[in-house]
């Protein structure tokens, strides 16, 4: 199993170029289910669950071909789906497998897909996207860890959300296009992935008003057709970049990147001292002009901090003078970076959903372990203002959603290598 071995230490200077946003690729990928005729893709980062989806993609029978070569670049078409199944074996390495449900039984009327199971950031259930459907007049059985759901064709309905949900919106979106009929959705996620992932479906010739707002409506059509569209930039990507030239006293410069999606996350990050500017097009500098000053942050839905930046954030914290007071509204087990950090000197306290952080603490390098995919990153980045050497095990948790990080970590001047 691949581990990193980093050298802290190092000022992390010069200038990286953000991937495409794997959450906006992912439900993006899904939805070509819905059409017979050929998607074309740009902008999809080359990471683990990426090629996981087109995996299940490809085991429906869909024919994917994809580019390495900037424009990072992917053709899916579903024209022969042999069978509507998503099995255990690939979602258990990826919840957003789940994704499939809504456009398989939308243009298929039938869906058998693996339930994802427990997660290690705590129970994440999709009961809400299984209601949803329900409520569009699918048939609904749950058997030997499988959904399966059957309609000859889903009607429109009002679906309210009771708890926001990311993925659960873009399924019933996805679900929605091809019903008969209106669909509302309230209390709807307005990440800019689902903004994203509207934007796509309305180029295939979906009606849809208010993505990206907690109200969408949809008005089912017949037939989808085919299109190309550029996936958004990754903004958790973003984000970790920006927290690892802060915490280095580095300078970096970030390309390709989204600033407008980026707004909670700089504003908690200038609070802290950061300094963060806009340059061209795309682009944000990020340096340290002073001491880092702690903050303190509470995870919320879009446009609210991420949930996703919780871990990387709390690194930085570990790096600035004062208290932070980190809280997780959005899952209930989210914290298992924590204990690595204090094995590696951080102060930190953890008490349900609430962590402080006193700072700042040096930190000194050991084997540590990634729990998951976000808590990897940040240990990674405590790594690399660790003294002496810090093992990371388990990187393939940072495989799923980190396009090359150690090549664009040591672009920067890291220390840091793959073994
Ligand atoms: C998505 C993101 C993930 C991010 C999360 C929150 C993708 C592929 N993943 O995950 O990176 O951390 O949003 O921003 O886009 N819930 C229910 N019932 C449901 C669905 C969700 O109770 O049917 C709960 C979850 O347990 C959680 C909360 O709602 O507590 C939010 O989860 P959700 O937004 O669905 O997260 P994901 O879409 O899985």
């Amino acid at each position: 199993m691949d581990k990193f071995k980093i050298q802290g230490g190092r000022r992390l200077e010069g200038t990286v170029q953000i991937s495409g946003a794997k959450n906006a690729a992912l439900p993006i990928m899904a939805a070509a289910l819905l059409t017979s005729e050929k998607v074309q893709l740009e902008n999809i980062p080359r990471v683990r669950d990426i090629i996981t989806m087109a995996k299940l993609l490809a085991h429906m029978k869909a024919h994917v071909v994809a580019q390495d070569l900037p424009p990072s670049a992917m053709t899916i078409q579903t024209e022969q789906i042999s069978h509507t199944e998503a099995p255990y074996e690939l979602v258990k390495t990826m919840r957003a497998s789940v994704l499939t449900l809504g456009p398989l039984v939308a243009r298929f009327g039938y869906a058998r897909v693996s339930l994802p199971g427990g997660c290690a950031i705590g129970a994440r259930p999709i009961d809400l996207h299984i209601q949803a459907l329900e409520k569009m007049g699918a048939k609904i059985a749950i058997e030997h860890g499988y959904v399966e759901a059957r309609a000859e064709r889903l009607r429109g309905a009002e679906i309210h959300f009771e708890k926001i949900t990311v993925t659960g919106t873009e399924n019933i979106l996805m679900a929605a296009v091809l019903a008969e009929g209106e669909t509302v959705l309230t209390n709807a996620a307005r990440e800019p992935e689902v903004t994203d992932l509207a934007e796509l479906l309305v180029k295939m010739g979906a009606k849809i008003e208010g993505a990206g707002t907690e109200t969408i409506r949809v008005r089912g059509v017949e037939k989808l057709c085919g299109t190309s569209h550029r996936v958004i930039p990754d903004r958790i990507e973003a984000g970790t970049f920006l927290v690892a030239g802060a915490i280095t006293g580095g300078e970096i410069l970030l390309t390709s990147c989204e600033p407008k999606h980026l707004t909670a996350v700089i504003e908690k990050l200038t609070a802290c001292g950061v300094e963060i500017r806009a340059e061209g097009e795309g682009e944000l500098r990020v340096r340290v002009p002073g001491k880092l000053t702690a903050a303190d942050v509470t995870t919320e839905e879009y446009p609210g901090f991420a949930t996703d930046m919780q871990a990387q954030y709390m690194t930085l914290a570990t790096q600035a003078q004062g208290t932070s007071v980190i809280t997780e509204t959005i899952f209930e087990n989210r914290f298992m970076h924590a204990s690595e950090m204090v094995r590696m000197g951080a102060s930190i306290e953890v008490d349900g959903r609430k962590a402080v952080v006193h700072g700042p603490t040096p930190l000194s390098g050991t084997t540590i372990i990634a729990s998951d995919l976000r808590a990897s990153a940040s240990l990674v980045l405590a790594g690399l203002v660790a003294n002496n050497t810090t093992y990371v095990d388990r990187v393939y948790h940072i495989d799923r959603g980190y396009e090359r990080i150690e090549n664009k970590l040591r672009d920067l001047g890291a220390h840091i290598e793959r073994l």
